[in-house]
């Protein structure tokens, strides 16, 4: 995700683009530019790193203009960098344009533009849809039509802003899936387009959005919005309650909740570009993975803390079911300190959101010092965990602004699963029809994620039900045990309230005697292969007097009748389950925390990224 403001009128554009750039921050800052049309020619300013360093930039060398866009990046393709920053312009210097999406078919045209003599100054996606425009222009039709044609060539989910030095009296902008939307803001003689509206609410709060596959030709007189295929289209102006805070959440009250509700679009999103569903394959090529290593590979170690650990634990079921690589997952704080058994063919697999967090780096350390295979999948673009590896899975999920992790830990069991079936069609142990059926089942994640977040007003109610306990034991077997480790997790660190992750089976040795009227019980029971076992589990929790609250899968009628409390499920394949399973645990200690009236974005004692040990 990233944040692009646009701006034409009769002021600098500048600092009205900065200052839009500086409320978008949040949707990434791993560099930024800005462009203008200055005395009839397009000036760049770009930066590696925040946005303040734009700024210094901005004022050593500074640009003004009353036509300009710019853009706060989330890497996706291409590290950040100055180079890599947006905007991006193409030959001739006439055309600039700025992205937040993937152009997921941006190797076949990178090859196709090179052939025709592009040569291309960046890494990026983008840079191939500024090419493609030229290349339209070329043929001599005017920037409109040229623009039109680039966006029914480029495939993907994408927003493009763009803009021309020799057509300077208009801006186009264009929404192609749901890559973050295209907020078009009227002003008087002046217009804005922002993919968020926190950027243009002080200038204007009458806004219209673009829906997908739409495009608008903005000018300084108002904005023509049509399909890509020509059709006009009469969009509704709104007018947007002016809270940039507030504005910056959308419609949520907290960024967990949003980001909670964000995993659509972030599973969405970590597929992009890896499945191929005709073939059944995956491809991970920023892991520089081949048939040679994949097949020399003897042992895992997934190395990681917290929440990212909880998503190791799923990924080892996952790879060692699929690949038959044995994994071991190790907390990143105790990994350096047990001395362990590493040679060449041994992979150190680090899971970070931040990429940053300094017992997982030591982690890594440790196994670059004894030869490891190095891997990371990370979120944070250009961060050290994915700088350091020999290869790498970014998540792909846009920033994470809440303290509790929730989408950088979904992503990455997708991740972990395209993985294992990756590394088992390298070794040669997956035939084609598994491999197929797995790679299938992945097209049903984003429907089975909305529609289970779209029972939240259910979780809630549980919420409301269990807020006042104190205490809570989270019991889960097999695939799903990790998601009670994590489901416990976010409950402690948004409520504060004691919650305890543990194998069911092992609470008949010992933990069983916690359970009272006192010490409510959730138990993770979906339709997988542990689910009988988890019945007997909610029997021995009730013959004791235990309040049970039951996660099931739609139709359990067994379960609806022992339970007290039931959060249910979609039918999902069983291997992708604790994608799903982990969702209602999200949303019930997120509403326990609310209703608790506690700082769920930024709770007490915690930082977003331990950058200490
Ligand atoms: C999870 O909600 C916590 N924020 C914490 O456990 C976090 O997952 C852990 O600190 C690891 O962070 P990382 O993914 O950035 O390495």
């Amino acid at each position: 995700m990233c944040g692009i403001v646009g701006y034409i009128g009769a002021r600098d554009a500048t600092p009205i683009i900065y200052n839009g750039l500086k409320r978008l921050e949040y949707r990434g800052y791993d560099s930024a530019g800005i462009a203008v049309l200055q005395n009839g020619q397009i000036e760049v300013r770009r930066e590696a790193g925040k946005l303040s360093g734009l700024a210094d930039l901005l004022q050593k060398s500074p640009i003004s203009g009353s036509l300009g866009i710019g853009h706060t990046r989330w890497a996706t393709h291409g590290a950040p960098s100055a180079r890599n920053a947006h905007p991006h312009t193409g030959r001739s210097g006439r055309v600039v344009v700025v992205q937040n999406g993937i152009v997921e078919n941006f190797l076949e045209l990178r090859e196709e533009l090179s052939s025709e003599g592009v040569e291309f100054k960046s890494d990026t996606d983008t840079e191939t849809i500024v090419h493609l425009v030229e290349h339209y222009l070329a043929t001599g039709i005017g920037l409109e039509d040229a623009a039109r044609k680039t966006f029914q060539h480029i495939q993907g989910a994408n927003v493009v802003v763009l803009m021309s030095a020799d057509e300077p009296d208009k801006i186009v902008a264009a929404r192609i899936g749901n890559a973050g939307g295209v907020a078009i803001g009227y002003g008087e003689g002046e217009m804005f387009a922002a993919s968020d509206v926190p950027a243009i609410l002080e200038h204007t709060r009458r806004v219209t959005f673009l829906e997908s596959r739409q495009m608008a030709v903005i000018t300084s007189g108002g904005a023509r919005i049509e399909s890509l295929d020509g059709a006009p289209v009469s969009a509704e102006i709104h007018t947007v309650a002016y809270d940039p805070i507030a504005a910056e959440k959308g419609e949520y009250r907290h960024f967990m909740q949003k980001e909670i509700h964000e995993q659509v679009r972030a599973l969405t999103d970590t597929l992009a570009g890896r499945v191929d569903f005709e073939r059944g394959k995956i491809r991970i090529p920023e892991l520089n993975l081949t048939p040679e290593l994949a097949q020399r590979i003897k042992k895992i170690y997934i190395t990681a803390c917290g929440t990212a650990a909880y998503a190791g634990m799923v990924g080892k079921y996952l790879i060692e079911k699929i690949a038959r690589v044995p994994v071991e997952v190790e907390i990143g704080s105790e990994f350096r300190y047990r001395d362990p058994i590493i040679d060449g063919d041994t992979v150190v697999m680090a899971i970070s959101q931040s990429g940053e967090t300094a017992d997982t780096l030591a982690a890594m350390e440790e196994g670059r010092r004894k030869g490891a295979i190095l891997w990371s999948i990370v979120n944070a673009i250009g961060s050290q965990a994915m700088r350091i590896a020999d290869g790498y899975i970014s998540m792909q999920t846009g920033p994470e602004i809440g303290v509790a992790s929730t989408k950088a830990f979904t992503a990455p069991l997708i991740d972990q699963y395209m993985l294992a079936i990756l590394l088992a069609d390298m070794r040669g142990t997956l035939d084609d029809s598994t491999r197929r059926a797995l790679v299938s089942d992945l097209r049903l994640i984003p429907d089975l994620a909305g529609r289970t977040l779209a029972r939240e007003a259910d979780v809630e109610k549980a919420a409301h039900a269990l807020k006042d306990i104190r205490g809570c034991l989270y019991l889960g077997r097999g695939i799903n045990m990790p998601i009670a480790y994590e489901g416990a997790l976010k409950l402690k660190e948004i409520s504060y309230i004691h919650a305890e992750g543990y194998p069911a089976g092992e609470m008949k040795h010992g933990p069983i005697a916690l359970i009272d009227e006192e010490m409510p019980v959730l138990c993770l029971a979906p339709k997988d292969p542990w689910h009988e076992k988890m019945i007997s589990q909610i029997q021995q929790a009730k013959a004791r007097g235990g309040t049970v609250i039951a996660l099931a899968t739609d139709g359990d009628e067994i379960i609806r009748s022992m339970a007290d409390h039931v959060l249910w499920i979609p039918e999902t394949p069983w291997m992708l389950s604790p994608v799903v399973t982990v969702l209602p645990l999200q949303l019930l200690a997120y509403h326990i925390a609310a209703i608790r009236g506690l700082d769920v974005d930024q709770p007490r004692n915690l930082a977003k990224s331990v950058t200490v040990e």
